[in-house]
């Protein structure tokens, strides 16, 4: 069987990639999930105000006169709370890079243009092999619509891309009022790649405390859907590559992005409930799914129940809706 793909122009082994997460914290959970047959890495997130802070830190150590007021520079952070946390970022790539044979992608989390965008030049010289740019952003703001945040999420894609020379994917929100128009503007600016998608975290309401309190649940495969549908909208209008984030926990959830037209899919709950041998598993089991229907490369079936080769294409839109909705009795 040909497991092999090719993800924002890096050839991989298999689709199966580990999500942007804590695993590659420690280089030596990185070899494990390597040799239970990750086809790459995506790196934790760096986050715009870590690099910011560290920014402004620095310039209030280099610029602050010993004698100025202490009062009118306390709002300035600690240099010491954040020296250390980008740097450490990309010693990890260092390591990453020495010691696996897979590609390493780092992550970057930010929405506003500005000098943070730099850090992917940093990381490429630190040895990425490619950026993934996690666009987390609630729009909160009533008076900011959706083309003026649009505009401002290109500008700071295009930033980040204009800084390097290996590819940028974009890890999309769901929430976007036209997904597929903005997928497709982003490939326009030079964008190799859509991750799809971003998971929020919801706060809940502790109703005793009266707070709000955060937490963060794991996926499962319910949220796998809501990927499939947008992969099969998109692929067959981007030329570049699409992942699947979110709700990937079997073989068979593997499969079915893959056939929506996922070129990796990625993995972070299931390797969290159950550990890096869950990769192997899986793989069995597409090599078995595989088998049973004729197929001897993950390419053939790629994009096979996309939008624009479904048989009934009807099922990802509207009339679906109606369908669903007047087919239930009570
Ligand atoms: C503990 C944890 C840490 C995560 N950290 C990041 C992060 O730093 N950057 C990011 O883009 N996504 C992060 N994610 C989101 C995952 O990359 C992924 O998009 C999400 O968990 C959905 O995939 P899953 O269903 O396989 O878990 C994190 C998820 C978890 C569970």
């Amino acid at each position: 069987m040909d497991f092999t793909t090719t993800y924002l122009g890096l050839k991989l082994a298999n689709p199966l990639i580990i999500g942007a997460s804590p695993f590659c914290d420690n280089t030596e959970v990185a070899l494990k999930l390597q040799d239970a047959g990750a086809a790459a890495v995506v790196m934790r997130s760096l986050f715009e105000e870590q690099i910011d802070a560290e920014q402004l830190a620095l310039r209030h150590h280099v610029e602050t006169p010993a004698e100025s007021n202490p009062e009118a520079t306390s709002f300035f952070p600690n240099f010491s709370e954040y020296q250390l946390v980008p740097d450490q970022y990309l010693r990890q790539i260092e390591n990453l890079k020495q010691a696996l044979a897979i590609p390493v992608i780092a992550s970057l989390n930010g929405t506003r243009p500005g000098g943070w965008t730099d850090y992917a030049r940093r990381c490429e010289s630190a040895g990425a092999d490619a950026i993934e740019l996690n666009l987390y952003q609630l729009a909160t703001d009533p008076t900011m619509a959706a083309d003026e945040l649009e505009a401002d999420l290109l500008e700071t894609v295009s930033m980040v891309i204009g800084c390097v020379r290996i590819p940028v994917a974009v890890k999309l929100s769901p929430f976007h009022t036209t997904p597929a128009h903005f997928a497709v503007a982003l490939e326009k600016i030079g964008a190799s790649g859509a991750v799809l998608f971003n998971r929020f975290y919801q706060p809940d309401f502790d109703i005793e405390q009266l707070e709000v309190s955060p937490h963060l649940k794991l996926s499962d495969s319910s949220e796998l859907l809501l990927r499939l549908r947008w992969l099969a909208v998109l692929s067959p209008h981007l030329k570049g590559s699409l992942a699947a984030s979110g709700g990937v926990h079997d073989a068979a959830d593997a499969v079915k992005a893959i056939l929506a037209g996922a070129h990796a899919v990625q993995l972070v709950s299931v390797l969290l409930k159950h550990g890096p041998h869950l990769i192997t598993s899986m793989l069995s089991g597409m090599e078995q799914w595989m088998g049973e229907h004729g197929y001897v490369s993950v390419s053939e079936f790629r994009g096979a129940m996309n939008l624009a080769r479904c048989p009934d294409p009807g099922a990802f839109e509207r009339a679906n809706y109606q369908k669903i909705l007047q087919s239930w009795r009570v």
